[in-house]
């Protein structure tokens, strides 16, 4: 089971786009998936899951029991700042430590407007995944300049080089 989780609970963001063209291509090798988007987050969960009250936010820990209980994640992180959203950081800190990445296995893709492709974003993720015991693929897709590389829909990626590190990324996390 790999659990793909979209990084930003920004509203018809790219990055869940990106979730379901990613989805495609895991569904293309059987392998079963689930899409977790931050933006169905509870909104309040800042104040109402995490430290004394982490498990005790009902909606918040369906999430959180997800997690737990993947073995593998793949993660679109969109450049926020010069590094990866804050949100993204927020549900990590809600997430039941160590047991939810340790000892696990995931895939980055970076993306953004600018030229980094989230390049740094995904540096920044790889720091705190390892210090939660977890292990990163080191192909790690930063795909910059997002919208100009993707149809007018934002239904599919129009660069050969972005689907070719994709489709070449999502059968390597499936050995990994
Ligand atoms: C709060 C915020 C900060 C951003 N900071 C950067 C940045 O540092 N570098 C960059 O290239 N793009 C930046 N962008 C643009 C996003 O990387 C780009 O729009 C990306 O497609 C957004 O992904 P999303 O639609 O999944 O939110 C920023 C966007 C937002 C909303």
């Amino acid at each position: 089971m790999i659990t793909i989780v979209s990084g930003t609970n920004r509203n018809d963001a790219v990055s869940q786009r990106l979730s379901r063209i990613y989805q495609k291509l895991l569904d293309a090798q059987n392998v079963e998936n689930e899409i977790i988007d931050l933006s169905d987050l509870p909104t309040d969960f800042a104040f109402s899951a995490l430290y004394d009250k982490s498990g005790k936010n009902k909606v918040f820990n369906v999430f959180r029991n997800k997690m737990r209980n993947s073995d593998k994640f793949v993660f679109i992180v969109a450049e926020y700042n010069g590094s990866f959203p804050g949100v993204l950081k927020m549900f990590i800190d809600g997430l039941e430590f160590p047991k939810t990445f340790e000892g696990k296995k995931c895939a980055l893709v970076g993306l953004s407007s600018g030229v980094q492709g989230g390049g740094l974003a995904l540096s920044h993720l790889t720091d705190i995944f390892n210090y939660c015991g977890m292990y990163v693929l080191p192909l790690k897709p930063k795909l910059a300049q997002i919208e100009k590389n993707m149809d007018k829909d934002k239904r599919e990626i129009t660069n050969d080089l972005y689907n070719e590190l994709l489709e070449t990324q999502a059968r390597d996390i499936v050995n990994f």
